[in-house]
């Protein structure tokens, strides 16, 4: 129903619209880099994931429209750092868990057992979105929520 994308696949053109996103205000403040990402580093950084096989990015299609996108990192014993953001055009539908859903789903295949995930404090819409998956809080540290989701 979903379409996942690697970075490594976009076009020039699916590339920019992502950028475009990510440094919408919304979604910047919530990162843990805030910055707005110029269009140079972001080529760069997408050329660099070709070799990088720890750095999974992947943004999210339904219908040609992109949704969303979501990014992995591996961080050792089977644990990968999950990192997400939706389309604000899509966001608060219920849609966003629908898409995570389908691409966790796939993600036991690949040998990863369990995703973890720093959530800003603050961040109440998205500490909502994280207990309705099914993560559980790990620890704070006063800026950040740690969570993990086993997946088996
Ligand atoms: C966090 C984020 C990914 C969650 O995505 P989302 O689209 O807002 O979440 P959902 O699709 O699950 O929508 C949930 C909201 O829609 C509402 N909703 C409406 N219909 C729904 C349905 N059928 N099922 C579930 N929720 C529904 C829920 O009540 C919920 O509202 P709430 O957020 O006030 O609790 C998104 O808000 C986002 O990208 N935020 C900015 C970047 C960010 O914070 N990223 C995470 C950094 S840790």
């Amino acid at each position: 129903m979903f379409e996942f994308v690697n970075y490594t696949d976009c076009s020039r053109e699916q590339l920019l619209e992502i950028l475009e996103l990510r440094n919408l205000d919304s979604i910047r403040k919530w990162m843990v880099n805030p910055g707005v990402i110029s269009r140079e580093d972001h080529f760069r950084f997408v050329e660099s994931l070709r070799t990088n096989p720890d750095r999974l990015y992947f943004a999210v299609y339904k219908d040609s429209e992109l949704v969303g996108t979501y990014n992995l990192t591996n961080e050792g014993g089977g644990v990968w750092e999950r990192g997400i953001f939706a389309n604000p055009a899509f966001q608060g539908r219920g849609l966003t868990g629908r898409w995570e859903r389908q691409m966790i789903s796939g993600l036991a295949g690949r040998g990863i057992e369990a995703l973890s995930a720093k959530v800003r404090e603050d961040n109440l819409r998205s500490v909502r979105y994280h207990l309705r998956l099914g993560f559980e809080e790990v620890s704070r540290d006063g800026e950040y929520i740690h969570y993990l989701l086993k997946l088996r």
